[in-house]
């Protein structure tokens, strides 16, 4: 079954509680946060106080997406803040392991996250124990830009190795996924897909997911 996860950060902030209400009422399977330092990515936005405000507006999902330096500094704070899955960057991480055990030992899911340009190499020795693996589709720290589309072939490639493994790893896609690419990049192998600006930026939240749906059905 593939999940939608709308990302807050199109969102309008001034009415981030009714944005989030709103999207879980047209039909999200989990809801998308995207932390940002202003060091790994150029962006600053959102800490575990936003984290635990979206906390008591819903009960989707919270599908903690980490583009900050040294996340393991920060990963109680999120897991105290109501997070339900954290993914970190494995730029950012010298210990990968370390980190993802840090995650799972707090009582929630971990994945890995893989920049554009980063090989899939990166996680070899470390996808036993990642609940899921995302993909960046553009360059990590602004919305709606422009997919990449070298990035199918990877997901091609990672799905062979989750097969051939055995493996449960969910595999989720983030940045650039629109109505115009949904259907290509779901049909690569991706479980979870992750879009803020294609649905944010729509006046009907319901008919853009509904019509994201049909695309991937
Ligand atoms: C990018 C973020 C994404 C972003 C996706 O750095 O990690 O989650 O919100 O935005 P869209 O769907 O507009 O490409
Ligand atoms: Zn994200």
């Amino acid at each position: 079954m593939k999940l939608i996860a709308p990302s807050i950060l199109s969102a309008d902030f001034s009415i981030l509680g009714e944005e989030i209400r709103a999207v879980e009422k047209a039909g999200a399977d989990w809801i998308h946060i995207d932390v940002m330092d202003g060091h790994f990515v150029p962006n600053i936005t959102i800490g575990p106080l936003v984290v635990d405000a979206v906390r008591k507006v819903t009960d989707l999902t919270l599908d903690v997406h980490l583009m900050i330096e040294n996340p393991g500094k920060y990963i109680q704070a999120f897991v105290d803040a109501g997070a339900d899955l954290i993914t970190v960057q494995v730029e950012t991480c010298v210990h990968l392991n370390r980190v993802i055990q840090m995650i799972h030992q707090a009582g929630i899911k971990a994945g890995a996250v893989l920049n554009p340009s980063t090989p899939l190499s990166s996680i070899e020795w470390e996808i036993d124990n990642l609940d899921l693996v995302m993909l960046m589709g553009v360059n990590p720290g602004f919305g709606g830009q422009t997919f990449i589309p070298a990035t199918l072939d990877k997901v091609r490639a990672l799905r062979s190795v989750i097969q051939e493994k055995g493996l449960e790893t969910l595999i989720e896609m983030d940045g650039g996924v629109s109505k115009k690419t949904i259907k290509e990049i779901s049909n690569s192998g991706v479980d979870v897909l992750v879009s803020g600006s294609a649905i944010f930026g729509t006046d009907d939240y319901a008919e853009t997911i509904e019509s994201f749906r049909k695309l991937i059905a």
